[in-house]
């Protein structure tokens, strides 16, 4: 018989080695998130993620589930908190929803609107970040980027191409593709990799293919953040905005 933590009260079941997120995960609980995927190892950076353990707040997607542990995911604190991390990320880059071809399919965007950002409350910084478009399959649109390092986890780890890397340090930090001319098409980068699919926002675009879902059938559209299968909401009350 596994282990169980507590998630708001309620008994989560887990294996050893699992974190909280990926516990919570596999039981159908929502925690926000934006750099864990469940098909590569925890990156820590977006600290979405955060929950209340302890006394204090942790990453969930780092944390290791412990047994009897009392977790509190859903609380408006921490969705505040939680908010304002969103909200520095869409003055950071340049997040014009509107005019991207991942609306409504984009995790970033979703998850806004799961938490209720309405606004973007800090001056934008309206990035100068040059597209690549030099490969004949993918375009990368900079200045979407998050630094989940997704792709570069994907193309290391999954495709074995190291195409990605973050450089720069601080608020300088930036992706940039690993050619010694920094284009793309000077990469072995291929539509077919894991890292073509992985991006949770609007950065790695297939080229040809923008806006060919209608509104109404994108993938946030019919399966809003939170949502459950059957309908119901996994957090009620945060789950009422909507597009
Ligand atoms: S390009 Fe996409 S997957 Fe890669 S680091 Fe930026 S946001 Fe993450
Ligand atoms: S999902 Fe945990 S820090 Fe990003």
């Amino acid at each position: 018989m596994s282990d169980t933590f507590f998630l708001d009260g309620e008994a989560i079941p887990f294996s050893p080695g699992q974190t909280l997120i990926q516990a919570a995960s596999a039981a159908g609980k929502y925690i926000p998130h934006l750099c864990w995927h469940p098909d590569f190892s925890a990156h820590g950076s977006c600290r979405l993620c955060i929950v209340r353990c302890g006394g204090r707040e942790v990453a969930a997607c780092t944390t290791p589930a412990a047994a009897g542990l009392e977790v509190e995911n859903a609380s408006a604190e921490l969705d505040a908190a939680r908010r304002t991390l969103l909200q520095l990320l869409f003055v950071e880059g340049n997040h014009f929803c509107p005019a991207c071809e991942k609306s409504g399919d984009c995790l970033l965007q979703a998850t806004a609107y799961q938490l209720g950002m309405l606004d973007p409350h800090f001056e934008h910084f309206y990035p100068v970040r040059p597209v690549d478009a030099s490969h004949p399959e993918v375009l990368l649109d900079f200045n979407r980027c998050i630094l989940c390092e997704l792709c570069v986890r994907a193309s290391r780890d999954v495709d074995g191409k190291n195409v990605f890397a973050i450089a720069g340090r601080g608020a300088q930090a930036h992706l940039v593709v690993n050619a010694g001319s920094g284009r793309l098409a000077d990469t072995g980068f291929a539509l077919s990799d894991r890292a073509a699919s992985v991006c949770p926002v609007g950065v790695i675009l297939k080229k040809g293919a923008g806006f060919a879902t209608p509104i109404g059938a994108r993938t946030y559209d019919r399966h809003p953040l939170g949502a459950r299968a059957d309908g119901a909401k996994t957090a009620p009350g945060r789950s009422e905005v909507r597009r």
